[in-house]
């Protein structure tokens, strides 16, 4: 390393000194094959020569070549405005051009989107876990009471990476996942992203965001879920929507229910309403109570804790809140789009 940094030392030294005779674009060309010569230039053999460096000291001795590449580029380039017949720099500046614009990043409308929700649950003492989005057949759909060949798993149109390795469909797995490590009472929300084998229109897309709810306490009940998510969807979009809750299936949930909202975009009122098909509702999430089998599963008591849960569609939501027609939006980061949202 010390050899290197000499080196480089020296070269630095020869190459001001060289630099200093250069007076015409035949010597200016001679100091560039010295330096920069694809064979034999000073820095393409201290790249050459980087190969030979400890593991463990490569990344320094890297960035100290690389920097020297850099002096040199420099050096050169100011050495070129120096020789030209006509004396402008190479680098001429057009004073009259437009000054570059610069872009200010903001979070993704999503991220805001679930930072809205976050904050809800947060108000009422919930807390945030993740779970990986690989996923075993174990933690996606075994634990959750999928029977193996059990026909619900279709409604599932699953990415598989190998026979047991998959892309999960839902954060429910994380659901598992917590429960297998902490102990009840727990209350939390699991955000995050989910994949299905989906061909991407409108309302489709083959990977969206998740927000699982999970809570886990004796006497919790399903009273509790409707009363937390009624909360939960007034929070978030006002106290005058109206909600209801429509019995629906879930092998993981006994029994399960479905939560629609009414209609902003048509108050229910256009039959051809692109954003509710004309229903007047919207599903939004779907829920239930915790099935027995699947606190078995995680070594909860039944007899003494029950639970119950939800999953919500984070971009439907957001499309629904903010009157999107296209869920390809939120991914294709074309700025007309985002700007809407803060992005400079
Ligand atoms: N995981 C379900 C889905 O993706 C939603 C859900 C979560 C339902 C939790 C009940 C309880 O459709």
């Amino acid at each position: 390393m010390a050899d290197l940094k000499d080196r480089i030392e020296g070269l630095r030294k020869a190459f001001e000194a060289e630099a200093l005779k250069v007076g015409d674009a035949k010597s200016l060309e001679e100091l560039r094959t010295a330096f920069l010569g694809r064979k034999k230039g000073h820095v393409t053999l201290l790249f050459e020569d980087l190969k030979t460096v400890p593991a463990e000291d490569k990344r320094e001795a890297g960035r100290q070549v690389n920097a020297f590449k850099t002096f040199v580029q420099d050096g050169l380039l100011a050495l070129e405005g120096k020789v030209r017949s006509d004396g402008r720099p190479a680098r001429a500046m057009d004073l009259t051009l437009p000054g570059r614009k610069k872009y200010v990043g903001a979070p993704h409308p999503l991220v805001l989107f679930q930072q809205e929700i976050e904050n809800i649950f947060l108000g009422m003492g919930f807390a945030i876990e993740e779970g990986p989005e690989i996923e075993t057949d174990y933690y996606n759909f075994e634990a959750l009471n999928f029977p193996p060949h059990h026909p619900a798993r279709d409604s599932w149109d699953t990415l598989y990476i190998k026979d047991d390795l998959l892309l999960r469909t839902h954060t429910s797995p994380v659901q598992i996942r917590v429960m297998e490590k902490k102990k009840p009472p727990i209350r939390i929300i699991i955000p995050g992203r989910v994949f299905r084998r989906e061909t991407p229109d409108p309302t489709h897309l083959p990977m969206f965001m998740q927000v699982e709810g999970l809570v886990v306490d004796e006497g919790a009940t399903f009273a509790h879920l409707k009363g937390t998510l009624e909360y939960f969807i007034r929070a978030l979009f006002g106290e005058k929507i109206k909600v209801r809750f429509r019995p629906s299936f879930f092998p993981f949930t006994e029994p399960s229910a479905e939560v629609d909202i009414e209609c902003i975009v048509c108050d229910g009122k256009d039959p051809s309403c692109r954003v509710c098909g004309g229903t007047g509702w919207k599903e939004i999430l779907g829920s239930g109570m915790v099935n027995p089998q699947v606190l078995k599963n995680v070594n909860i008591d039944p007899e003494k804790y029950s639970g119950w849960a939800f999953g919500l569609g984070i971009d439907r939501t957001a499309m629904f809140a903010y009157g999107i027609t296209e869920m390809r939006h939120f991914y294709e980061n074309d700025l007309r789009f985002l700007r809407q949202f803060g992005a400079k």
